[in-house]
């Protein structure tokens, strides 16, 4: 029998409650529940059914309070590296949401002071569990569509975010997750990029997030090219889809067939014909309300629980961690500055020796 984790859960607006949902009905124990935000803690604990869960204001108090075998941090992202160090440095196993911070140096900061061990954090970029995209991988990885020449990774939400939400700009908070899944599924990192922000018509959101549609195009060091789309403005329902263009075929996942809806993976030869490798995986459908992003990701979310705390028992590495997200962080903050200046061309490296990576990134002026 599987042990029982003590969850705390940091940070429990939309995401923070569908998480402590997830664990809870997968048998774990919501042992404290804290928000900067008291009211919103105390509203959790109700929408969980856990009214005598104990609630705390602030991260230190928490852990001082509770006994905690993992906790998971779901606060705006301006605060994810502030409030997942307490629990860090008292050696407690974190499942924190993307991005690492909404800010590039101290993104730097926290992973040289917590270091690059991969058994510390699992960070919430749930694609790398995503049913469909695995299957994509393998595929890509069998080299089934030969070469890659070309990837353009779609995420666009139906809705604006809620009015609670903070983002420093649509292409860090949301163009993280594609900007992770391209290097994930590309095994290679970008190294030039350009981007454009727009406002789309007939738009009304409570948070600015400098635009609510944009286009990064970027390209690696050996010559693949790949764009990211990005834009809460898809008004036929949540839009996740990835095209990957080979040498020997085209592989395409999450073509829009209506939300909830299937999530085609058609992998096409190059006679035009749809191989035999190619599936289609389900959404997950919701009585009553849900967020948006919920069916697309639920199962994803779930293996992605069941991966951190398989991970934390066997010791074994995270999928997922600080020196991932800092990786797609330093591209969409070189796509973020390209954005602000109007598409001119922005280059960046990566090493995987963060004192060193930290120095490139200086000298391409990212870290300014
Ligand atoms: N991995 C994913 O698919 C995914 C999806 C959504 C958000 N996120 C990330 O998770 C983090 C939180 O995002 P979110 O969508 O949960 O934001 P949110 O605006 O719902 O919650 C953020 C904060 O707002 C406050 N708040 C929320 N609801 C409140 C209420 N009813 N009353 C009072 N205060 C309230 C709380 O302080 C809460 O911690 C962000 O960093 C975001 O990037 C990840």
């Amino acid at each position: 029998m599987p042990r029982v984790f003590r969850y705390g859960l940091y940070g429990v607006g939309r995401i923070g409650r569908v998480h402590g949902q997830i664990v809870k009905e997968q048998g774990h124990a919501i042992a404290a529940i804290g928000d900067e935000v008291l009211v919103a803690a105390e509203e959790a604990r109700h929408a969980l059914g856990e009214p005598s869960a104990p609630v705390f204001d602030d991260p230190t108090a928490m852990l001082a309070d509770s006994p905690l075998d993992a906790v998971i941090i779901s606060s705006h992202t301006k605060d994810h590296a502030r409030d997942a160090r307490p629990f860090v440095e008292a050696g407690i196993p974190v499942y924190l949401e993307k991005p690492l911070t909404s800010d590039l140096p101290e993104a730097f900061d926290f992973v040289e002071s917590v270091g690059t061990d991969r058994t510390i954090i699992q960070i919430g970029l749930q694609r790398r569990f995503d049913e469909a995209l695995r299957h994509a991988k393998q595929l890509l990885d069998g080299g089934l569509i030969g070469d890659i020449r070309e990837i353009r990774s779609i995420l666009r939400d139906q809705y604006p975010p809620p009015p609670t939400y903070t983002s420093r700009g649509l292409i860090i908070d949301m163009g993280i997750h594609v900007a992770d899944e391209a290097i994930w599924l590309l095994g290679e990192y970008p190294d030039e990029v350009w981007a454009r922000m727009y406002n789309a018509k007939q738009y009304d959101s409570p948070v600015d997030e400098g635009g609510n549609t944009a286009f990064v195009g970027f390209t690696t060091k050996a010559g693949t090219i790949g764009r990211l789309d990005l834009s809460r403005t898809h008004a036929s329902g949540y839009n996740n889809e990835t095209y990957v263009i080979g040498t020997e075929g085209t592989l395409h996942v999450g073509r829009f067939s209506g939300y909830p809806g299937p999530i085609p993976v058609e992998l096409w030869t190059n006679e035009g014909e749809l191989h035999e490798a190619s599936t289609v995986f389900d959404m997950t459908t919701f009585d009553g309300d849900y967020a948006e992003f919920q069916p697309r990701f639920h199962r994803a979310y779930q293996r992605a629980h069941r991966g951190f705390r398989d991970a934390v028992d066997s010791g074994q590495p995270f999928a997922v961690t600080q020196n991932d997200v800092l990786s797609a962080q330093v591209f969409v903050e070189a796509a973020h500055l390209s954005a602000l200046e109007e598409g001119k061309g922005r280059r960046f490296d990566h090493s995987d020796d963060v004192r060193e990576f930290r120095r490139l990134t200086t000298v391409n002026g990212l870290l300014a």
